[in-house]
C-alpha cells in the first residue's frame, strides 16, 4: 500500500487532484454543501450524517449511485466529510469493481488529525464498529483547517483528543504547539489549528507508512484507547469523550507504574479545560446511558468490556503505556491487571 500524497491548501485545489468530469463526491447533507466549486452537485451521493452512514445500506445506496452514473474504473472517488463519510467511501471506493481510485476531502478535525490518514476504510454491522471494512490507501488527502470554522466546539473539542494523544506520543515541540492552541478557558483557538493538524497528520502519516498493517509501532496510536473502548461501549459516549476518559485513565497507570506524574496531571489538566471527562467516574456520570448504574457495576461493566480489545493475546494486552509525554511504551501487561485498575481508578 503506497502512502497517499497528503496535500494542504484550500478545498477549492480538488480540481487539480481529481477531475471533476470523473469524480463521483461522496457527502453527507451538510458537507455536500463544502463541495468546491467546479464540481458537479449532480455527481454526488449524500449519505446520512454521522454513524448512521456506515451501514451496509448506506454501502448500498453509494454503489446505486455509482450505478446510475456509471462510474467505472477511471473514475475517482471522494469523501467529502467526517471519518463516518471517509470510511464508508473508502470502503465503497476500495470494493467497486475490485477497486477505483479514491481521495478525501476531511471537514471534521477528527478526520483531519485521525481517520483520513490510516487507510482503515469501514462499516458497521449489528451493532459492532467497523466488523466489516479493509485496508486500503486513499491516492491523496487535501486538508484545509479552513472547513472547521462551522464545526461546533464541542465537536472541535472532541476531535482534539486525537491531536493531544499524538503530541503525548511525540513529546517536545509538538506536544507544546498542541498545548498552545487551547486558551485558559479552555477554548481552541481557532487560528492556531492549522499548525496542530499538519503535526499530527505528519506524525500519523509516518507510523502508517512504517507499519501499515498495525503490527508494531504504528500501535503506539492505540494510547487511550483500550480504557477508551470499554468507556465507549458502556456509557454510548462519542469517541473522542470516551478516548479523554481512557486518555486519562491509561496517564494514572503509568504514574502507579513509575511514570512522571507532573506529565500525567499536564495532559489530565488540558483535557479538564476542554470540558472532556478525565476518568471512569467522570464519563459514568457524562452518559445518560451509565449515569443510573452504580460507580461499582459501571466499572465492571468498563473493566469486562476490556476483554474483548483486539490487542488482546491470550490474557495479555499490549498496551500504550504514557511513561511521560513523549516517552510512550508499547507494554504486555495481564488483562486482570488492567481490570484490578479499572476497579480503583477514580
Ligand atoms: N478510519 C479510521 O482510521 C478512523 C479513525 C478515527 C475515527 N474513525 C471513524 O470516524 C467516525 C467519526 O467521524 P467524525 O467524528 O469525523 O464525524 P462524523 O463524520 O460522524 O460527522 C459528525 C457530524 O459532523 C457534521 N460535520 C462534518 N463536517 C462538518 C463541518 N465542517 N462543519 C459542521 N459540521 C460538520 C456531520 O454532518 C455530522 O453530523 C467514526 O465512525 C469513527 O469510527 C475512523
Amino acid at each position: 500500500m503506497s502512502a497517499p500524497e497528503i496535500r494542504f491548501g484550500p478545498a477549492s485545489g480538488l480540481g487539480s487532484l481529481a477531475d471533476p468530469a470523473s469524480t463521483v463526491v461522496v457527502a453527507d447533507a451538510l458537507t455536500a454543501g463544502l463541495l468546491p466549486s467546479g464540481f458537479d452537485p449532480g455527481r454526488v451521493a449524500i449519505v446520512e450524517r454521522g454513524e448512521a452512514a456506515k451501514s451496509l445500506s448506506s454501502l448500498e445506496a453509494v454503489y446505486e449511485r455509482f450505478l446510475e452514473l456509471g462510474v467505472s474504473r477511471d473514475w475517482t472517488v471522494v469523501g467529502l466529510g467526517g471519518g463516518s463519510v471517509s470510511d464508508l467511501a473508502g470502503l465503497a471506493a476500495s470494493t467497486w469493481m475490485r477497486g477505483v481510485d479514491f481521495g478525501f476531502v476531511p471537514t471534521t478535525l477528527l478526520a483531519m488529525v485521525d481517520a483520513s490518514v490510516g487507510g482503515k476504510n469501514g462499516v458497521d454491522f449489528r451493532g459492532y464498529k467497523n466488523l466489516i471494512g479493509c485496508f486500503s490507501q486513499p491516492r491523496f488527502v487535501l486538508v484545509d483547517a479552513g472547513l472547521l470554522d462551522g464545526l461546533p466546539d464541542d465537536e472541535l473539542a472532541r476531535g482534539f483528543v486525537e491531536a493531544i494523544k499524538h503530541g503525548v506520543i511525540a513529546g517536545g515541540e509538538h506536544f507544546a504547539a498542541v498545548g498552545r492552541a487551547v486558551d485558559r478557558r479552555g477554548r481552541i483557538r481557532r487560528q492556531a489549528l492549522g499548525e496542530v493538524v499538519r503535526l499530527s497528520v505528519e506524525l500519523k502519516s509516518a507510523f502508517v507508512e512504517s507499519d501499515a498493517l498495525e503490527r508494531g509501532e504504528r500501535r503506539k496510536l492505540n494510547l487511550g484507547h483500550s480504557f477508551g473502548h470499554g468507556v465507549e461501549s458502556v456509557t454510548g459516549l462519542p469517541h473522542g469523550a470516551a478516548v479523554a476518559a481512557g486518555l486519562a485513565t491509561a496517564h494514572r497507570l503509568a504514574v502507579e507504574l513509575g511514570g512522571s506524574a507532573g506529565d500525567a496531571d499536564e495532559v489530565i489538566g488540558l483535557l479538564d479545560r476542554l470540558g472532556l471527562p478525565t476518568g471512569l467516574e467522570a464519563a459514568r456520570r457524562a452518559s445518560v446511558e451509565s449515569r443510573d448504574l452504580s460507580p461499582s457495576s459501571f466499572r465492571e461493566a468498563v473493566a469486562a468490556a476490556l476483554g474483548a480489545d483486539k490487542k488482546l493475546s491470550g490474557d495479555v494486552m499490549r498496551f500504550a503505556l504514557p511513561l511521560a509525554v513523549g516517552n510512550v511504551e508499547m507494554r504486555p501487561i495481564p488483562l486482570e491487571e488492567l481490570r484490578a485498575f479499572a476497579r480503583r481508578a477514580p
